[in-house]
């Protein structure tokens, strides 16, 4: 594999590096690819989740989307499959035994790399999953248009990509291990010059300066590999992600989280935040980027350009509010009884208004119930006055601040 060193790393540092044994007791859930996340932003909250759905994951890796999105649809009594497609047999075979520990019977896995998807996983796809793949890739463009080519006309794709300014230090430290850990030597022993690099870096040093980066601390030596002995990375500033996106006949719908890429809700000085209302996406996500200086990487959620799919409307009385990666109950109960949300997004400290019945809407929030019945049943068993109009601003503002922080997603029924 001497001359496919991003395969080789693979093939000995399967990453990210994951034991399938920990099925047992937890799911990796994250971003992007969440059933109900990709529901809100690639199809508007309007799929029917009991019709099948058609989902390739490209560049699985060890399984993280896949087998958070087939046992997602195994609960949510969703046919179809996941398609895990990824050229390391190291990495499948442990997404395949992840698969197994779960009993997951709607995965399939396919040997290979995107540029050759429309021969070997032809689909044609509902939905995509290319997280942390394409920016690896010598030609990401390449790349992203044999995925469109496979995807079908209202499907749409989840989207990982590096993001320069959160990696700050990163690449003239892997510039610095070209030389003092080279790629002649075999990787074990690169990883241990690095790891004495690590360990010498002097304090001015931007990588060690940068509180953001853990992956060389808490991913072991794959993680260690990934971030700093890589053969090929590239990170996308938001507008040349947007350019990448726009040069294969794609639009975003959506960033996560949303609040972080927010700029008119991130820069809070009124002065300065004169003139950003209105802004389209890209340009806010844009500013949001330049401000917070955080962001080490981007999900972005992409459909074809011409695809008129509108985000689900909270102000709807029947679109259902849906709680992501906690329990309504226990999202309820850590909710302040009174005052702001505070909290950080992207680093910035941030204060988030909650209405009054931010707890009692957010427990009632089972995912089947609409605004509408969530409010008559408030209604019923607490604020006999209560009228939906009154109530509608409440939870306007309680999307405004779960929905930023990506807690809350919306779908119809
Ligand atoms: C950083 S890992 C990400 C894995 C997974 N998507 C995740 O987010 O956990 C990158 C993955 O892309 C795979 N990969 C590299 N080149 C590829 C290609 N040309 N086509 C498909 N996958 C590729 C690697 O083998 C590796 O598993």
């Amino acid at each position: 594999m001497a001359d496919d060193p991003v395969g080789a790393q693979y093939e000995a540092y399967p990453y990210p590096a994951r034991d399938p044994a920990e099925e047992k007791t937890r799911l990796v859930t994250g971003s992007p690819s969440d059933l109900w996340e990709l529901n809100h932003h690639v199809f508007g909250g309007r799929r029917d989740l009991t019709r099948p759905l058609r989902a390739l994951v490209a560049g699985g890796g060890t399984g993280d989307a896949t087998i958070m999105l087939a046992q997602q649809m195994a609960d949510a009594g969703t046919p179809g499959e996941v398609v895990h497609l990824e050229p390391s047999a190291a990495s499948s075979a442990i997404a395949g035994k992840r698969a197994a520990m779960r009993g997951l019977d709607n995965v399939r896995f396919v040997a290979g790399g995107i540029e050759a998807v429309a021969r070997i996983a032809p689909g044609p796809w509902d939905y995509i999953d290319c997280c942390g793949v394409l920016h690896h890739l010598a030609d990401p463009a390449a790349g992203l248009a044999a995925l469109v080519s496979v995807l079908v006309p209202e499907g749409g794709i989840g989207l990982m990509v590096y993001g320069p300014l959160g990696r700050t230090g990163v690449y003239p430290l892997q510039a610095l291990l070209r030389r003092l850990a080279p790629a002649a030597l075999p990787l074990p022993a690169r990883i241990v010059l690095a790891r004495r690099v690590l360990a010498a870096l002097p304090a001015t040093n931007w990588f060690r300066r940068n509180p953001h980066l853990a992956d060389h601390l808490e991913g072991g030596d794959a993680g260690l590999v990934d971030l700093l002995l890589h053969a090929s990375d590239r990170a996308y500033p938001v507008p040349k992600l947007a350019a990448l996106v726009a040069g294969a006949g794609l639009r975003v719908t959506g960033f996560i989280e949303p609040l972080a890429y927010d700029a008119r809700r991130l820069i809070a000085d009124p002065v300065l935040a004169k003139g950003l209302d209105g802004l389209d996406i890209v340009a806010s996500a844009t500013l949001a980027e330049q401000f917070a200086g955080t962001h080490k990487q981007h999900v972005a959620y992409i459909v074809r350009a011409g695809n008129p799919v509108t985000a689900p409307d909270p102000a709807d009385p029947a679109i259902v509010p849906v709680i992501r990666g906690i329990a309504p109950a226990a999202l309820a109960a850590a909710l302040p009884k009174s005052g702001p949300l505070r909290g950080t997004v992207s680093g910035i400290a941030v204060s988030l208004p909650l209405p009054s019945l931010a707890r009692a809407i957010v427990e009632r929030c089972d995912g089947q119930r609409s605004v509408a019945a969530i409010h008559a049943d408030i209604r019923a068993a607490l604020r006999p006055e209560l009228e939906f109009a009154a109530f509608a601003r409440q939870f306007a503002e309680l999307w405004s601040a779960l929905g930023g922080v990506n807690r809350m997603v919306l779908r119809y029924c």
